[in-house]
């Protein structure tokens, strides 16, 4: 079990395994990683009449204009307004929100744990080459994390980054040696309670050399993973104080051995992070064939909604006072005091899938629709009938965390999914 619900990160191989049955994964830790589909023709340009038009972000003091970000002209280009809207959002740099706030206790623990060493990077650009996203940290080129489906691609090289371990081969070029990148990512997904199509990482990185291993008499690999599992067992005392925590052997494409660290909390096995000792390619690539290092990627929503009780991902991307007033700098650990919650309105909607279907697509047709209106998007029923055709009947929850939705308002996002739906999936609506 995972802390992300149960989606393992969509690097691990275990994360095939762990599809729940109606062919949602369920939580992970480090991410929100897809890994059901195979591949998946883009999904038509939605019109994007729910969100406001964006024209232009600024990213640590970089102005994008949503032109060279939201491509019609690019057959290739996935992203919707609503994504481009959150590249400027910066949550993990604000002081009192629970993102900021937990990015500043892991920044606490490891500048009184190693005397400052480790560099902090918070603004690089979350838009970047596929070569930094997927090649620079070994992802196979058939990956399934590089499909169309899963990954918003600006053009066919350029990706909004899916995890912060794009970084790591840039800085460790750049001469950095141990340090901590924390920033946005972006999946597409499922839509529940603990997955959203943006979310935060923290990934940590540091180099040994020789003399560090030589003395200790240990294999360096031995050395650097005893050394790992030694901090992140610290980091995780340090935000949840004395806690059960177990280790799982997994995989990743960029480490060798590869490990999750669960740890018990509400009597749940909660998957916190992914990290292992970094493939020697990696290294060598950057000039360090002599050395050894390890690697760590945490989902930092995952632990806030553990540490702050946030029931739901989408507060965190909520400006309702209700919410941003709970939390002060500094303050970890402040229990989250849920204020009313308004009424939920169930709509299922069923169709005959075509090939191409993918329920990410149909995801993000909803959240095109009903943005943050949808609280959860649900497989309910399926089969397939004598003539070979499938039915998938979806129960998708419409909530809003602000005010109480009018029935006419869910019927009227209902019926625009019902035609979006068709136009945009080559579906046939029962
Ligand atoms: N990038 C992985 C993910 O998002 C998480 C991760 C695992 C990062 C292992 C690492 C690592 O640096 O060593 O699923």
């Amino acid at each position: 079990m995972t802390i992300f619900s149960v989606q393992s990160t969509i690097f691990s191989r275990a994360s095939v395994v762990l599809l729940s049955s109606n062919g949602f994964k369920r939580f992970s830790f480090a991410s929100s990683f897809s890994s059901s589909a195979v591949y998946s023709p883009p999904l038509p340009k939605m019109k994007k009449r729910r969100y406001p038009i964006v024209s232009a972000v600024d990213i640590g003091g970089v102005t994008i204009s949503r032109n060279d970000v939201v491509r019609d002209d690019d057959p290739t280009n996935n992203v919707p307004d609503s994504i481009f809207s959150k590249l400027g959002m910066q949550l993990h740099r604000r002081d009192k929100h629970p993102i900021g706030i937990l990015k500043n206790a892991i920044y606490n623990y490891f500048d009184s744990n190693y005397s400052k060493k480790f560099e902090k990077f918070d603004d690089l650009s979350p838009i970047v080459t596929t070569k930094q996203n997927f090649d620079d940290v070994l992802v196979p080129a058939d990956h399934v994390s590089r499909s169309l489906n899963d990954t918003y691609y600006v053009d066919s090289q350029t990706v909004l980054r899916c995890h912060t371990s794009a970084h790591q081969a840039e800085l460790l070029r750049k001469g950095h040696t141990r340090f901590l990148v924390t920033g946005d990512v972006y999946r597409r997904d499922s839509i529940d309670s603990t997955h959203y199509p943006v979310f935060h990482q923290m990934e940590g990185f540091c180099v040994f050399s020789p003399e560090d291993w030589n003395e200790s008499g240990k294999d360096s690999t031995l050395y650097a993973a005893e050394d790992l599992k030694k901090c992140l067992e610290g980091l995780a005392r340090h935000l949840f104080g004395s806690v059960e925590m177990r280790w799982v052997d997994t995989y990743f494409p960029f480490t060798n051995p590869s490990f999750e660290l669960e740890i018990y909390f509400k009597e749940d096995w909660l998957e916190v992070l992914g990290c292992g000792v970094t493939e020697q390619v990696i290294l060598k690539q950057s000039g360090l064939e002599n050395n050894v290092a390890w690697a760590f990627g945490l989902g930092l929503e995952r632990l806030a909604m553990v540490l702050f009780d946030i029931p739901d991902i989408r507060f965190f991307w909520t400006s309702d006072e209700r919410f941003t007033s709970q939390f002060g700098k500094g303050e970890l650990g402040v229990k989250f005091k849920p204020y009313s919650k308004y009424p939920p309105c169930y709509k299922d909607i069923s169709f005959w899938i075509s090939d191409s279907f993918t329920e990410n697509n149909f995801c993000e047709v909803v959240r095109g629709i009903a943005g943050d209106l949808v609280e959860e998007l649900k497989l309910i029923d399926q089969f397939t009938n004598k003539k070979g055709m499938t039915s998938h009947c979806y129960r998708i929850v419409f909530r809003s965390m602000e005010r109480s939705l009018t029935d006419e308002e869910v019927n009227d996002l209902q019926s625009k999914v019902r035609d979006e739906v068709q136009k945009k999936l080559n579906v046939e609506l029962r």
